[in-house]
């Protein structure tokens, strides 16, 4: 295993600093927030509650930078982003088994976080090369002739805040990190504190690989008390941020008129038809359930079967997930803890409300520490709770349909919108159906999921505003700058030499 020189990001080995213009920094808080082990408690480091006073010196260095990371030509920016990949994966291992530790992520999906990261970061480089604006002639409009030309091309905003959760705290605060700097912003980056201190590894990353001081800046301190302050500062010009709908929702109300780039939470259906081929759809829907113990914004979290195929599919998925291991995620456990005993309180009171109402429990429904066992409900009804809730838990609810019509609007009475998907033979049927969705995409025979991350990934509702993926996110954080030339005389200056030369 690689040794990462932690000396400087850390005090007593488990102190974690903050990182501003370059310089790892102890908080004048005085104070220190741990993060835990969700699978066992040990300790597994402290962060420091950044102050007010923290916040704007770090955005006041944060915009000094901005010039100067602008002027660095757009192949050096994208240089910086390749450099950055390639230690991430040379360090994908230590990192990896950090965020094993302070997420309770399995260590392979752990691991995989990392390298995905990377791809990210070496996709955005790449993706420098077809950055583009565009010339517009003006005659298409009546009383505007060809003289009249638009240039437009991509400038920076300035200075993005990025916000990630905890479930992918490396991977969704490195995919906007990318786009942002390579699209010529600089950054302060807040990590989630369940799960803060992976993340704070870009800080020594992007300065290990050139990146200027000031240019990459972490802030650490809790959402609750350092967010609305943070979000509401005149010196953000951007937001982006990956976390729960109603955190979301309040930053698009404190933020005032800043761009806002959100991807928030799903309760993503999967309507199976009566045609779909078994097997294909069982493992869709086990792996897109319990992955990461469910605590994905895309898992599988309803699923609304056709009369022929339920009774089938309910034992198929019943017997796929009676084999999933449970346990220690160091050791690649299917399932292992969820990030904290209140949410697992919170799993519990779904299911409690649903088997009151009435619903079958087929397996589950047993919680040791923070490990909650991977339960499925059946007969749920729409008068409960976890028909409309996001579990963010292992919990899978089987709400029978008998019409296409009824999972339509099942799926779409949700106030979220991220994904849905559709399992049949009938592809006509499925494209139909998908023309129906109110959702940001759909998956026809697939598993609802974010990746590849070129693809472009959004939420309609309460799931999102705007849209992820490479390309996409670098038009987010970046705009138009357009220039117009009047060459008024000079279209008629050509062809007067024309005529002459004849
Ligand atoms: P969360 O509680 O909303 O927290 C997300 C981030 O927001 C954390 O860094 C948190 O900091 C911060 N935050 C909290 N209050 C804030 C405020 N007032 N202003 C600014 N930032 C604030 O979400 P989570 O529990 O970490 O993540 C789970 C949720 O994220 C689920 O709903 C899931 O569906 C969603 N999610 C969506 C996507 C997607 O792409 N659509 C991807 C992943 C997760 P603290 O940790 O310090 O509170
Ligand atoms: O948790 C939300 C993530 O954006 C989901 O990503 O579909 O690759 O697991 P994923």
């Amino acid at each position: 295993m690689i040794d990462i020189p932690e000396s400087s990001i850390m005090k007593d080995g488990i102190n974690y600093k903050y990182y501003i213009n370059g310089k790892w920094e102890e908080s004048n808080s005085g104070k220190l927030i741990s993060v835990h082990n969700p699978y066992n408690n040990e300790l597994v480091g402290n962060v420091q509650p950044c102050t007010k006073e923290e916040v704007d010196n770090i955005i006041k260095i944060a915009r000094e930078n901005i010039d100067c990371w602008r002027e660095t030509p757009l192949n050096e920016r994208a240089e910086v982003l390749n450099k950055a990949a390639d230690l991430i994966v040379e360090w994908s291992k230590p990192l990896g088994y950090l965020l094993m530790k302070e997420i309770g992520k399995p260590i392979n999906s752990a691991i995989s976080e990392i390298t995905r990261t990377a791809e990210i970061f070496k996709a955005t480089a790449d993706s420098s090369l077809q950055l583009s604006g565009e010339t517009i002639l003006g005659d298409a409009f009546e009383g505007f002739s060809k003289e009249k030309v638009s240039m437009t091309y991509r400038v920076p905003l300035g200075v993005i805040l990025c916000i990630g959760p905890f479930n992918y705290p490396f991977n969704l605060t490195g995919s906007k990190i990318a786009p942002a700097l390579l699209a010529g912003n600089t950054v302060v980056m807040k990590p989630p504190t369940q799960g803060p201190l992976t993340a704070l590894h870009f800080g020594i990353i992007l300065e290990k690989v050139g990146v200027p001081p000031g240019v990459f800046n972490i802030i650490t301190g809790r959402g609750s008390e350092i967010g609305d302050y943070l979000t509401n500062h005149p010196g953000i010009d951007m937001i982006a941020f990956t976390g729960s709908s109603k955190i979301g929702k309040h930053l698009a109300k404190v933020a005032g008129m800043k761009p806002l780039l959100l991807e928030l939470g799903g309760k993503d259906a999967a309507i199976i038809l009566d045609d779909a081929d078994l097997d294909n759809t069982v493992k869709a829907i086990v792996s897109g359930a319990f992955s990461y113990s469910g605590q994905r914004c895309t898992a599988v979290k309803r699923v609304l079967p056709m009369p022929g195929i339920v009774d089938k599919l309910l034992r198929k998925v019943t017997e796929e997930t009676l084999k999933l291991s449970i346990g220690d995620p160091s050791e690649n456990k299917n399932i292992g803890p969820l990030i904290s005993s209140e949410q697992c309180e919170y799993v519990q009171g779904l299911i409690d409300d649903a088997l009151k109402k009435g619903a079958t429990l087929i397996c589950g429904n047993k919680r040791e520490g923070n490990i909650f066992w991977p339960t499925i409900l059946d007969n749920v009804t729409t008068d409960m709770r976890i028909a409309w809730e996001e579990p963010f838990g292992p919990v899978l609810p089987f709400i029978r349909i008998n019409s296409a019509e009824k999972a339509i609007e099942i799926s779409n009475k949700s106030e979220y919108g991220l994904q849905g998907m559709i399992f049949t033979d009938n592809i006509d049927l499925a494209f139909n159906i998908a023309q129906e969705l109110e959702v940001g995409t759909v998956q026809i025979n697939g598993k609802s999921a974010r990746g590849p991350d070129h693809f472009p990934f959004l939420g309609t509702k309460s799931s999102g505003l705007g849209t992820q993926g490479i390309k996409y996110s670098i038009e987010a954080m970046s705009r138009p700058k357009v220039v117009v030339m009047n060459l008024s005389e000079r279209g008629k200056l050509v062809k007067q030499c024309f005529v002459l030369d004849k």
